[in-house]
């Protein structure tokens, strides 16, 4: 069967190599794709942007798709599963109802307050007076968020309400353009951070595996948010009990809430949870795999994605369980100069000939090109380095001698991935 994965990074890279993999699937297409797509077996690239729901639907047309993967929000929250459910063709993902969960963080914060979800206090405003007032009232130390999606710049952590003041003036004044017509300011959570992703049918649920990124720049999480520099699974601060608080005080409640109001989930739901002596709380969801979570996820699984996705569409996610490695994965994210502000591009990328990849070392791919035979950077994340090992600190030994290897003018990446899990003991 032919699948058509939506989008190029690190976590397409990582969805195309492993549903490739699967002995269903004859040709995975990578819309657009990147340098390592096109060179993964069974892979190849469409010159089609994953913002064009036109194009996608087109081309799913064209090459007799029979399931389509969508790996960035942009296009779910702009409707494209929709678009396909009208064209008659599969597509995993929620609706752009549904989506709003990721594409509205007032509509998130609304949704958990309607059902009960632990969350923090926050409030939603488009006037700056009154937003700085509830900062205030909330002693300065708030998250301030704009409403829409900026491409993980929305969120500023303030100490202060002066510092909580400028965000909010400069988000309302039209930093982030649309994103930003409305702010949420809500109480800053103290704890540990976890990703919690399931599978959802719209009414059944598959956990995933547990899994932590790092977000931060600088080692020890310092400097500014990014995408995302590394990510390594199973996270240790889900425990047990962790884990069923947050599928019965979260996922469940979720799934539940919007079939209630007319917009059932199907795709992958992306709890981010802080932790705080043992409870956890809503930071946000997303309605995607997260980059790079996804990568050390899919080393680790050992099912087939093919079929836990097509449980989806077809209803039947309850019969299924998915099979993990027990061993960590974890990925180290290699980034341009500059990332996350203005970064440079085009650089050659040296070393990675020789690199023993396999089932147990990958070199994901996020932004890269061939350029008249040579590889090239074209992206801020350009390789996420994931490596399976017997604990977090071999994993990531094993990831580190990789990226050691894999040089170019102004490359950067973070050491101390994992060094939560690594403190823990
Ligand atoms: P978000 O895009 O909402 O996940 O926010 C990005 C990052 O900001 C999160 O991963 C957290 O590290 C941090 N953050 C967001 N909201 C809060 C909060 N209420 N309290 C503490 N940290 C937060
Ligand atoms: N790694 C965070 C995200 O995908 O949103």
């Amino acid at each position: 069967m032919h699948i058509l994965v939506v989008g190029g990074g690190g976590r397409e890279h990582a969805l195309a190599w492993k549903l490739a993999g699967s002995p269903r699937v004859d040709r995975v297409i990578c819309a657009p794709g990147n340098a390592g797509t096109e060179a993964e077996p069974g892979v190849v690239n469409a010159d089609v942007g994953s913002d064009d729901l036109d194009g996608l639907v087109a081309l799913a047309r064209r090459e007799a798709v029979e399931l389509t993967v969508v790996g960035p929000e942009d296009p779910l929250v702009e409707g494209v599963v929709d678009r396909f459910d009208a064209a008659g063709l599969r597509c995993f993902g929620p609706t752009a109802a549904a989506a709003r969960l990721e594409g509205s963080k007032g509509f998130a914060k609304d949704f958990m307050a309607r059902h009960g979800i632990p969350t923090a206090a926050y409030d939603t405003f488009a006037d700056a007076e009154a937003a700085a007032d509830f900062a205030a009232g909330l002693g300065g130390s708030v998250a301030v968020k704009a409403d829409g999606l900026a491409a993980g710049k929305g969120v500023v952590l303030a100490d202060t309400t002066e510092e909580a003041r400028a965000a909010i003036t400069d988000i309302l004044g039209g930093a982030l353009g649309a994103a930003g017509e409305r702010v949420v300011v809500e109480e800053r959570l103290a704890g540990e951070e976890a990703s919690f992703l399931c599978l959802v049918d719209g009414e059944h649920i598959l956990p995933l595996a547990s899994s932590q990124d790092h977000k931060p720049l600088g080692e020890g999480d310092t400097g500014p948010n990014t995408g995302g520099m590394g990510a390594y699974s199973p996270a240790p601060v889900v425990t047990g009990g962790v884990y069923h608080r947050i599928m019965e005080e979260i996922v469940r409640p979720v799934v539940a809430g919007m079939a209630a109001e007319g917009h059932p989930y199907t795709g992958v739901l992306y709890a981010g949870v802080m932790i705080g002596d043992g409870r956890p709380r809503v930071l946000e969801f997303n309605c995607r795999f997260g980059d790079p979570e996804c990568q050390p996820l899919l080393m680790r699984l050992e099912s087939d994605l093919l079929d836990l996705v097509e449980g989806g569409p077809s209803g039947d996610l309850s019969r299924l369980e998915a099979a993990w490695d027990p061993r960590a994965a974890l990925c180290v994210v290699q980034v341009a100069e500059g990332y996350p502000g203005k970064y440079e591009k085009g650089h050659t990328i040296e070393g990675l000939e020789g690199v023993p990849e396999g089932d147990q070392l990958k070199v994901f791919h996020g932004g890269t090109q061939r350029q008249a035979g040579r590889m090239v950077t074209s992206g801020g994340r350009v390789l996420g380095i994931t490596a399976l090992g017997t604990d977090v600190a071999d994993a990531r030994r094993r990831a580190l001698e990789t990226a050691d290897r894999i040089t170019w003018p102004g490359v950067y990446y973070r050491r101390d991935i994992g060094f939560r899990a690594l403190d823990r003991g």
